[in-house]
């Protein structure tokens, strides 16, 4: 089996089965010429990162439907369209967005750059996004390789090296299987394959298209590859926070525009650290002067490290806050909006 049968039988396997998604052309329209929107390639790559295809299509079409265009997206305020990616996470993603969408409005016309050179030069490109979008918008023969296909690589050569160690073997294997020949489709053929057949914990082996090729699944435990170092245990870290509330209203605070949810808006919070927090320090650091009771908890989990959130709940006033209709709260990062409905339900 060569690698040109490998791809003649992944490509014809997408062409019966590519995935319908909301930023996607269809491989027979692509074969009738019809081009992938660059900005919408971008913006779907830059929301898919760290996240599922289910969890990113609404935000996806919430922001096509807003912005049509890069340009209305340069021209909207940083605090709209943060409040408008609250919920997906990872909100530097969002701040590069915006420089991303002003430097090609302001600089480039409004156009993305049709290189893989070219967009790694604008903000937020790593050398994914880069390739994903020259691969997908442009068919430039980019090698483009998230996490699944890195799966698929080590699958279906056996890799024994453990992630990370393998990541620039993995990528080499995955480059040896570009051409020119339909690149964007390649790349689409590849994530769909890890993402719907090579899944991570239970392969579908038996409709996979490419299992004459798979060294893993000729081992008999092809779920066991990419093999891994053991994890480090996350850290837990405790911090706590604060609903104050006035009627209908609840107070937020916006975050700093750098480090973890940088710029997004917050419950007031404490620093989170190792230990947790007795009441005489959280009633000592409280954003007002109330009568605080506490809520219980909530526990979150960041890449990093897992987080418990001891909740005080109090009515008051308060200054330096922004006074947000409980009904406005998905303006929240998802950590605070668990702890935001968690302190407003505990009503002791
Ligand atoms: N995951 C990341 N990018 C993707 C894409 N363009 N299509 C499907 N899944 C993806």
């Amino acid at each position: 089996m060569t690698a040109t049968d490998l791809r003649t039988q992944l490509l014809a396997w997408y062409d019966a089965n590519a995935r319908d998604l909301p930023w996607r052309v269809r491989p027979s329209d692509r074969a009738a010429g019809v081009r992938a929107d660059p900005y919408r390639v971008w913006l779907s790559e830059v929301m898919l990162q760290q996240t599922t295809v289910p969890h990113a299509a609404p935000y996806f079409l919430k922001f096509i439907a807003r912005w049509p265009t890069v340009g209305d997206l340069a021209n909207e305020a940083d605090g709209e369209v943060m409040a408008a990616w609250a919920g997906l996470g990872y909100y530097a993603r969002a701040r590069n967005l915006l420089a991303c969408a002003r430097a090609v409005a302001n600089e480039h016309g409004a156009v993305f750059p049709d290189t893989e050179e070219g967009l790694r030069a604008l903000p937020g490109f790593g050398p994914y996004t880069a390739a994903a979008v020259a691969a997908i918008a442009f068919d430039e023969p980019a090698n483009v390789v998230d996490g699944n296909v890195e799966r698929v690589m080590a699958r279906l050569f056996a890799v024994e090296a453990p992630l990370p160690v393998a990541k620039p073997e993995l990528k080499r294997l995955a480059a040896a299987l570009v051409r020119d020949e339909r690149p964007g489709d390649w790349a689409q053929a590849l994530m769909d394959l890890g993402a719907v057949i090579c899944r991570p914990k239970a392969p579908l082996c038996d409709r996979c298209p490419v299992t004459a090729h798979c060294a893993a699944l000729a081992t008999g435990a092809p779920e066991t590859y990419p093999r891994r170092t053991a994890k480090a245990e996350r850290p837990h870290r405790y911090g706590v926070a604060y609903v104050l509330t006035r009627g209908e209203e609840v107070a937020l605070v916006r975050r700093p525009p750098k480090g973890l949810l940088g710029g997004m808006l917050a419950l007031p919070t404490s620093d989170w650290r190792a230990a947790r927090w007795s009441e005489a320090e959280a009633l000592a650091i409280a954003p007002a002067q109330a009568d605080w009771h506490g809520v219980g908890e909530v526990e979150h989990g960041f890449t990093h490290f897992t987080l418990t959130l001891q909740l005080w709940r109090a009515e008051g006033e308060a200054t330096d806050v922004v006074w947000t209709p409980r009904r406005g709260l998905n303006v929240l990062p998802s950590v605070f909006l668990k702890a935001a409905r968690a302190g407003l339900a505990n009503l002791l």
